[in-house]
């Protein structure tokens, strides 16, 4: 029995070795060149394989992390277990015994991919893109087909678009968008963006929501006359959002003030690309951040802050998601259990171990009730201290520390770090990768195709912006990364040679956001792996989850490799978008996505795409998300409190 079962073992494993196929370029759909055409890289279809096993690696979900098998079958994940391999081959043995058909019909249509001593986790899910948006008489270059082969072969499996109207119709703008994605070749939702507001939109609005599974809407603060809205609009759309259960999101920046701006850098005679920057400074984004957060408040609906670029921003969300005593109070509390827990991992005889854990709760106090901007800097002070303390223990610790006993400090800090992210105002805070990586300093380059491609908006700050996002996302004040993908080519951008009015809005990111958030923040600590997969799958804020962003049966089978030891670098002759330029050129770092599934089918390995337009799915989000519960009891309360209307006797003299 025992020599049969080795035998068997031994074929299933040669039966089910992989073979590589043929190595192919790169190169995928440059510019003006269609689908299937020359040029326009592999069109050669996915594997026919349903069946997956991934063994050996670490499955890493946003809350929890282990060493785990994962079995796929018909696009859904069927099993996450340690040695999945012997219970596979269990499974088989027995069906063996019914018939030596099954043998070979099992055996032909599983693919076993080894992921020893890598990360298995959530594909990406990038929840702020434009393709094939249209601006300035112009249409960002990449479109549902090659913006997501772009996004694949960096390890996103899913993102959400913009819906533009058209002419403010909401519908007529659903139905070119769904024209455009119906050459997707991974799955995407919508959000939809609000440029006007009447009983026509207001209606629109409720069949969005409740027959076209879209669960957000946008509103731009900037962009005057073309999609920036007042307040008046914004406050009608937030009234509504909360009625729907539908997300509201701002692109904040003060519209009319940005047009002053450049009218004041074109008097000046600034009319190239450091003229944008120049004209839209951080406390415009900061002012309407305030605003746009202060309105959400005042109708108490939950607001998502697309693309933070600035601390002005990032601070005023900071402020908004701390406001509050009960957030001091318990968040105090939380972090005393948390210190007792890890004292108890710890040598309780070390004196200076015991002064350190006191010192810091002592610590921790003083943070919470110092005033003015210190106390905008109290979440990052938690996370800090919550970051600390783990490492502490592990250093003073005279014994090693079980697995078990890990886990649960990693469970006490990402509980503390949840605890704080989740009380205050419900403000969600959208880093995009440009922002957390980049500076201006390439607006200033002396070239103008350099320093255009580098033209967004809000604009990539100073130096020092970009590592104050990086805190804030590693402290819970920011949530969740995007990348604003929006890319024009260098011809494109030509259009604003003589005027930086013209040159049209967006970088790069969807291929990069991936790598470089790993390198960015886990690489350097910033952020634990579980936090990662938090970060980059959406954290539930598009109610998609356990659906998306999960490795867990059930889930959609789309799914990444990480292999943190290997090296990845970026530049525009490599990468996969059909822009010509690249705003990560040249960079490079630790960590690569070395097979991307996805719906359950290897695209992405050995740096191969393997992609077919129209394989991609719509996903439909239901309203109500999590940051709505509990809103018609705040409300309620709100009301009570009042009291009003007086009752007041009418005088009769
Ligand atoms: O520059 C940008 N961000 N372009 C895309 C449109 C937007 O504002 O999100
Ligand atoms: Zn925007
Ligand atoms: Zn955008």
């Amino acid at each position: 029995m025992t020599y049969h079962f080795s035998l068997s073992l031994s074929l299933y494993l040669l039966l089910f070795t992989y073979f590589p196929s043929n190595s192919q370029s790169n190169q995928f759909c440059k510019t003006d060149i269609g689908i299937g055409e020359v040029g326009c890289g592999i069109l050669s279809p996915p594997s026919s394989t349903t069946k997956l096993l991934i063994k050996g690696g670490t499955v890493v979900n946003a809350h929890h992390q282990e060493f785990a098998d994962v079995y796929v079958e018909d696009g859904i994940i069927v099993a996450v277990e340690p040695n999945l391999r012997e219970l596979c081959y269990v499974r088989f043995f027995a069906e063996l015994a019914e018939s030596n058909a099954k043998w070979n019909k099992v055996g032909d249509d599983v693919k076993v991919i080894d992921a020893t001593g890598k990360y298995v986790m959530p594909g990406g899910i990038d929840p702020h893109t434009h393709l094939a948006m249209e601006a300035l008489n112009t249409e960002s270059v990449d479109d549902f087909f090659s913006g997501q082969a772009a996004a694949l072969a960096g390890g996103t499996t899913m993102h959400i678009d913009f819906v533009i109207p058209v002419n403010g119709s909401l519908t007529a703008g659903l139905e070119v968008y769904e024209e455009k994605a119906k050459k997707s070749c991974m799955d995407y939702g919508f959000h939809m963006v609000i440029t006007k507001f009447d009983d026509i939109v207001s209606r629109d609005m409720e069949i969005m929501v409740k027959e076209k599974g879209i669960n957000s809407f946008k509103f731009f603060l900037a962009y005057k006359g073309v999609l920036m809205v007042n307040d008046e609009l914004l406050l009608e759309g937030l009234k509504r959002c909360k009625s729907l259960g539908a997300l509201a999101m701002v692109h904040a920046e003060n519209g009319d003030a940005v047009f002053e701006g450049q009218k004041r850098m074109i008097q000046l005679g600034i009319t190239g690309p450091e003229g944008h920057a120049l004209s839209r400074p951080p406390l415009l984004e900061g002012e309407a951040t305030a605003r746009a957060i202060r309105l959400a408040g005042f109708v108490n609906t939950p607001l998502y802050v697309v693309h933070v670029m600035s601390i002005d921003a990032m601070e005023e969300i900071a402020r908004a998601r701390k406001s509050g005593l009960l957030y001091l109070i318990s968040s105090f509390l939380f972090y005393y259990w948390l210190s007792s827990t890890i004292y108890e991992f710890g040598n309780k005889d070390d004196v200076p171990f015991k002064a350190f854990i006191v010192t810091t709760r002592l610590l921790y106090v003083l943070l919470a009730v110092v005033p003015g901007s210190v106390a905008n800097y109290f979440p990052k002070c938690v996370a800090l201290l919550s970051s600390l303390l783990p490492s502490l223990a592990f250093i003073k610790t005279s014994r090693n520390l079980s697995y078990g006993t890990l886990n649960r400090v990693v469970k006490c800090t990402s509980t503390t770090r949840f605890y704080s992210r989740h009380i205050g105002q419900r403000v969600v805070g959208e880093p995009v990768v440009s922002g957390l990586v980049l500076d201006d300093s390439r607006l200033w380059d002396s070239d103008f195709t350099t320093a255009s491609k580098y033209v967004m908006s809000p604009p990539i700050r100073a130096s020092g912006h970009g590592k104050a996002l990086q805190g804030a996302l590693s402290n819970g004040v920011l949530q969740l990364v995007g990348t604003d993908h929006c890319v024009f080519n260098s011809t494109q951008k030509a259009f604003g040679i003589d005027d930086f009015r013209k040159i049209p809005n967006g970088v790069n990111g969807i291929e990069e956001r991936m790598h470089l958030v790993w390198d960015t923040m886990v690489e350097s600590g910033q952020i634990s792996i579980t936090d990662y997969v938090r970060v980059t799958s959406t954290e539930w804020i598009f109610n998609m989850y356990p659906r998306k962003g999960a490795i867990i049966p059930g889930s959609d089978a789309d799914i990444i490799i990480l292999n943190p030891h290997s090296t990845f670098e970026i530049n525009a002759r490599s990468h996969h978008s059909r822009t010509d330029t690249n705003v990560y050129e040249g960079r490079r770092g630790k960590g690569k996505v070395e097979v991307t599934i996805a719906g359950g089918r290897v695209v992405w390995e050995n740096n191969e795409l393997k992609v077919v337009p129209g394989s991609g799915k719509y996903i439909k989000m239901a309203p109500f998300s999590y940051l709505f519960s509990g809103l018609d009891r705040a409300d309620a309360s709100y009301l009570s409190s009042l009291n009003a209307p007086v009752n007041r006797f009418k005088s009769t003299t």
